[in-house]
């Protein structure tokens, strides 16, 4: 423990988005272990200047999480890694290759970053648009990745999303040059902090 019990790192990519941003701030206020916040984005925001005035460190750090050397670099020494980048397209209007660049071969990067530098926590980011609505608009009530229902992806969005989220999930457990990985999906806050 050092300075009184903060002691974890914490990288958050797509920490400037719209979701990212309400993560990042949520973590200052509500994480009493947190030693330093990285935040991780294609575009930083000027408002993180403002979040340095506390006992938290906030890093900066402008990377591209398609570029696997930019993803290890930030990875290395976290301890939880919350994986927000991501390219939102729900209308069709970027090109497919840039979505599948983005969330999936991003998201592989994030994950072989973890593998390598040996951060136990991964937390990803997914999207109900990797499960459905499906053509046949069958509804899909209180359910979760575990529940039972028949998808067909027609947009590069939410197939993206779906197959980053298989990633994630088949990465879980798999062992890490240093400690371990240990990788879960968010759908929701972890409940728990980790150990
Ligand atoms: N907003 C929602 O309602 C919603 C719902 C479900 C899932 N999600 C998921 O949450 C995540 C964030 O969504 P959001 O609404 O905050 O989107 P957003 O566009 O506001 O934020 C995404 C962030 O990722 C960054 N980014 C994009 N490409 C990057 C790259 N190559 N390298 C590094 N950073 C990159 C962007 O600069 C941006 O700051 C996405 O993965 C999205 O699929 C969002």
């Amino acid at each position: 423990m050092t300075d009184g019990g903060r002691d974890l790192v914490y990288l958050v990519t797509g920490g400037c988005g719209f979701l990212g941003e309400h993560v990042v701030r949520l973590l200052l206020e509500q994480e009493p272990r947190l030693r330093e916040l990285r935040v991780f984005d294609l575009h930083l925001g000027s408002w993180l200047e403002a979040l340095n005035s506390g006992p938290v460190q906030v890093t900066p750090i402008q990377g591209d999480v398609t570029r696997s050397e930019d993803v290890v670099a930030a990875v290395a020494g976290a301890d939880v890694v919350l994986h927000i980048a991501g390219l939102v397209d729900v209308w069709g209007l970027v090109d497919p290759e840039v979505i599948y660049r983005v969330n999936v071969k991003g998201t592989q990067n994030v994950i072989e970053a973890c593998v390598q530098t040996g951060t136990r926590f991964l937390v990803y980011t997914s999207s109900m648009e990797a499960v459905g609505p499906n053509s046949k608009g069958h509804p899909f009530y209180r359910g979760n990745e575990d529940t039972h229902y028949e998808v067909v992806h027609t947009q590069p969005y939410p197939r993206s999303k779906a197959q980053a989220e298989r990633l994630v999930i088949e990465a879980n457990g798999r062992k890490a040059t240093l400690h371990g990985c240990t990788c879960w999906q968010l759908g929701s806050w972890a409940p728990e902090p980790p150990p």
